[in-house]
């Protein structure tokens, strides 16, 4: 029988930081040889009905110390399967198919034990549970390389959640020699989250890692005679997705490199879209009124495959400014387009009409910025004050006792 070797190290990378294990696993054949890599941080969280009729969460992390005796190389056609117990009875595995060129994960596993009181107090039913995700781990990846994703990435199956970072995997290994390393798309140097492992159009998934800033998109409109609104600002979706009946917030950036302008130019109304792989599509609807002009209007459309959802807000007024002005805004702002879907935009600046020559007129800058700088003169004004008053209590007070010293 497949009996193999599994050497199992440490790599504590921590500073005494709670998330901060790794496990680190070789698995290796009867020759002795490494025919899958492991290392990563993860972290689950369980949710379990308790005695009480009541929901309860406990969150714990894989140790850096981890038994890979169940996993095998396979033979044949039994698939590769890394496995990795820890703790008391909880365990973690990953099985793998591969084609000619590339290789992908397949089924995940996870086993968490009920009957551990410690772990799972007052659990209304005990013993060894299994929650199981179809969803890949990670995609296509070339034979002979090496998957790396130092990005957190989240896999949610029933009752758990399971949040990994700083992955290095490799299955299939030949000669015991790691191949090239192919890196996930969410560690490209520019964030891009929506960008997360496939290619095609992307829908958000949850992430419970914080994500960066978005970067910031230069956007116009045209009509037949030039440039006729201009939009400069980075976009982040914040929304709230149903999975496994909880709502889980999950964040997505407008990619501006994957985002194409459109729109439309009225005498008092103007339209700016923006369609980022056909996947998050997010108009924004200006109206002038009298001689101002503001943000009356913000539909977001998200699209997962052939599922589309759609949320607007058409009772908006923010980002306004005098016509012949534009609008700007250096600090993020919150745009609430329903409960369940938040824009937070970065560094706007528009100008949705009376644009001369293609480029921005005068900024009419919002309140918040001009609040930066508004604090600190007041504060520093109140400190003044303070120092006035108190000069005056301390020469009435010296005043006082020398009156004291003379009445003597
Ligand atoms: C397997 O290889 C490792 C190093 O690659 C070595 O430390 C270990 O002793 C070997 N085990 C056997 C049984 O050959
Ligand atoms: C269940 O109820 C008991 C007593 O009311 C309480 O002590 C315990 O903390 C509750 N457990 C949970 C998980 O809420
Ligand atoms: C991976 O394991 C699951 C169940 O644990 C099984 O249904 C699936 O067929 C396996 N995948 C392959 C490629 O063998
Ligand atoms: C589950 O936990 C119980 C209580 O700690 C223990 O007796 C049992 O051996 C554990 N099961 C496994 C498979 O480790
Ligand atoms: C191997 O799988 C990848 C991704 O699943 C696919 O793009 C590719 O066409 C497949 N190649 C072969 C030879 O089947
Ligand atoms: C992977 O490497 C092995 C040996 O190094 C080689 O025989 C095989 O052709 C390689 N496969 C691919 C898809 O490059
Ligand atoms: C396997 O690795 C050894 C040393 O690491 C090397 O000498 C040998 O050429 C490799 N074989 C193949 C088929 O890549
Ligand atoms: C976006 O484009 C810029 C300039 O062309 C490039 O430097 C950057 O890497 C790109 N970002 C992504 C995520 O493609
Ligand atoms: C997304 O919205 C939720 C709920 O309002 C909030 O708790 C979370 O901090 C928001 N995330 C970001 C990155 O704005
Ligand atoms: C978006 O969808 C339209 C049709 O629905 C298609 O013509 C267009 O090529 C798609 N654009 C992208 C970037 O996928
Ligand atoms: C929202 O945008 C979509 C396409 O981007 C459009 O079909 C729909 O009519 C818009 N809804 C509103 C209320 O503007
Ligand atoms: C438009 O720009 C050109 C070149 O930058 C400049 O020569 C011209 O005076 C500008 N016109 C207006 C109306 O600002």
């Amino acid at each position: 029988m497949d009996r193999l070797l599994c050497c199992v190290t440490l790599s504590l990378l921590g500073l005494g930081l709670l998330q901060t294990n790794a496990f680190d696993v070789h698995v290796t054949d009867l020759a002795n040889k490494t025919c899958i890599y492991a290392s990563m941080k993860a972290n689950f969280t369980i949710q379990y009905d308790t005695n009480n009729d009541t929901r309860a969460d406990v969150t714990l992390q894989a140790p850096d110390s981890v038994n890979a005796s169940g996993s095998r190389c396979g033979e044949g056609t039994e698939a590769p399967l890394l496995m990795v117990a820890f703790g008391n009875g909880l365990s973690w595995s990953l099985n793998f198919t591969k084609n000619d060129t590339k290789y992908s994960s397949d089924v995940l596993t996870f086993t968490y034990n009920t009957s551990d009181t410690k772990l799972f107090p007052d659990a209304k039913r005990q013993g060894l549970l299994t929650s199981t995700s179809h969803s890949s781990f990670f995609g296509a990846v070339p034979l002979n390389e090496t998957y790396k994703c130092d990005h957190g990435d989240t896999v949610i199956s029933e009752n758990v959640q399971q949040l990994y970072w700083n992955v290095i995997l490799q299955a299939y290994v030949q000669n015991s020699t790691l191949g090239n390393e192919f890196r996930c798309s969410a560690d490209s140097p520019t964030p891009s989250p929506t960008a997360h492992n496939t290619t095609s159009a992307t829908t958000p998934k949850p992430t419970t890692k914080p994500v960066d800033n978005p970067a910031v998109g230069n956007y116009f409109v045209s009509n037949g005679t030039g440039k006729c609104l201009l939009a400069s600002m980075g976009l982040q979706i914040n929304t709230s997705l149903q999975v496994d009946g909880k709502n889980i917030w999950t964040v997505l950036n407008i990619d501006p490199n994957t985002t194409e302008s459109s729109g439309s130019c009225g005498n008092d109304s103007a339209i700016l879209r923006l369609n980022d792989h056909n996947a998050t599509v997010v108009e924004f609807n200006f109206l002038l009124k009298k001689n101002n002009f503001h943000l009356q209007e913000v539909n977001v459309t998200l699209r997962n495959g052939s599922a589309t959802s759609q949320t607007v807000n058409s009772n908006l007024s923010l980002w306004d400014a005098s016509v012949g002005n534009s609008y700007l805004c250096h600090k993020e702002q919150l745009i609430s387009v329903s409960e369940d879907l938040h824009i937070n935009t970065f560094s706007v600046r528009v100008q949705p009409f009376s644009v001369q020559n293609g480029t921005y007129s005068t900024a009419s800058e919002c309140y918040i910025d001009e609040d930066s700088i508004l604090i600190p003169i007041i504060v520093g004004a109140a400190l003044s004050g303070l120092i006035v008053i108190i000069v005056v209590a301390y020469l009435i007070g010296r005043r006082k006792t020398h009156v004291g010293y003379q009445t003597l």
